[in-house]
């Protein structure tokens, strides 16, 4: 299976262990069977969450739900080295060598019960990484079938270049918003839609409503307009913003709450008209454009 036969909106799983919702094993079962019941079966990891925990607190839910694993497009990320209770490192940093690689894409396996991760990120790009030395895991875990895709992870286009003549990548999650959208300035999208690089957003939302400020305030003026034009929410109206983009953005949605889950699948509906796209860009700018 490969990333493009997945759901359109992948549902970011960071939150719901210790770093944040803490949810029981009950919790999370019941919260994948309604994403799956729903038809959004892909699912966001990386090993750090909750401190490396909250990989194994889904494998297990996972395995209680009785889906079966060939339902769900699995995706996780390694490469952190993350200070907290579970290992000894002493600062934070990134380690891509062959057998690092390798070793986590195995734990998180261990943890998520399965025998194969659909998609396999490195979490962020770092200064000492080798491209000769990652196409070598890469090709191994490959190889071995634990994994399907690989990609990246908040990669510059030159990073991206890098390991692509070594490797095929077919995706790179980023940080993609209204309020975060440097990446459709700086070549990051241009070169993905020329690429044929599938682009996962993080943070859709952007910080609409972790802010509450001049530019915030005038975001929610015109969506509230625009909540009433599409019948739609003000969080479904901020995905359509990126879904209208030429590259095929996928949003990974943060929240655990089942009406905003909802939302996000909602807002594949009915896609922006041109002007309406234009005056969120506007309102989040400041000015109009040139
Ligand atoms: N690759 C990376 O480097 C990276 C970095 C960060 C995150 N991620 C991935 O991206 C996923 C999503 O990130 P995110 O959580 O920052 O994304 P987000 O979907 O932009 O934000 C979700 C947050 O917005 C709140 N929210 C949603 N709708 C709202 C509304 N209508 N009114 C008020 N608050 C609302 C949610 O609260 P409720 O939960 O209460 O609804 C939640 O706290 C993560 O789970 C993770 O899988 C990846």
């Amino acid at each position: 299976m490969s990333f493009k036969e997945t759901s359109k909106i992948i549902i970011g799983c960071m939150s719901w262990g210790d770093w944040g919702k803490k949810f029981s094993l009950k919790e999370q079962s019941n919260l994948i069977q309604f994403c799956v019941d729903n038809d959004l079966t892909t699912f966001d990891h990386a090993d750090i969450y909750g401190d490396y925990t909250t990989e194994a607190g889904f494998g297990s839910a996972l395995a209680v739900s009785g889906i079966p694993r060939e339902k769900l497009h699995l995706i996780s990320k390694c490469g952190i080295q993350y200070v907290g209770q579970t290992r000894n490192n002493t600062i934070k940093h990134y380690n891509y060598s062959k057998d690092y690689i390798v070793w986590s894409a195995e734990q998180t396996l261990k943890n998520l019960k399965t025998d194969y991760l659909d998609t396999f990120l490195l979490h962020r790009p770092s200064p000492l990484m080798h491209p000769d030395e990652i196409a070598e895991a890469v090709t191994a875990l490959k190889n071995s079938g634990k994994i399907k895709a690989f990609g990246v992870s908040n990669f510059t286009t030159s990073q991206m270049e890098l390991l692509s003549n070594r490797i095929t990548l077919e995706s790179n999650q980023i940080e993609f918003s209204l309020t975060q959208h440097t990446a459709m300035h700086d070549g990051t999208l241009d070169y993905m839609l020329q690429k044929n690089i599938n682009v996962m957003s993080w943070s859709p939302l952007g910080f609409v409503f972790k802010e509450d400020n001049e530019q915030t305030q005038r975001i929610k003026l015109v969506l509230k307009q625009l909540t009433h034009k599409y019948n739609s929410s003000e969080d479904s109206i901020l995905l359509k913003w990126i879904l209208k983009h030429p590259a095929n953005v996928s949003p990974v949605i943060g929240t655990t709450n089942k009406q905003r889950i909802l939302n996000a699948k909602d807002a594949l509906k009915t896609p922006l008209e041109l002007e309406d796209w234009f005056s969120l860009l506007v309102e989040c700018q400041g000015h109009k454009v040139p």
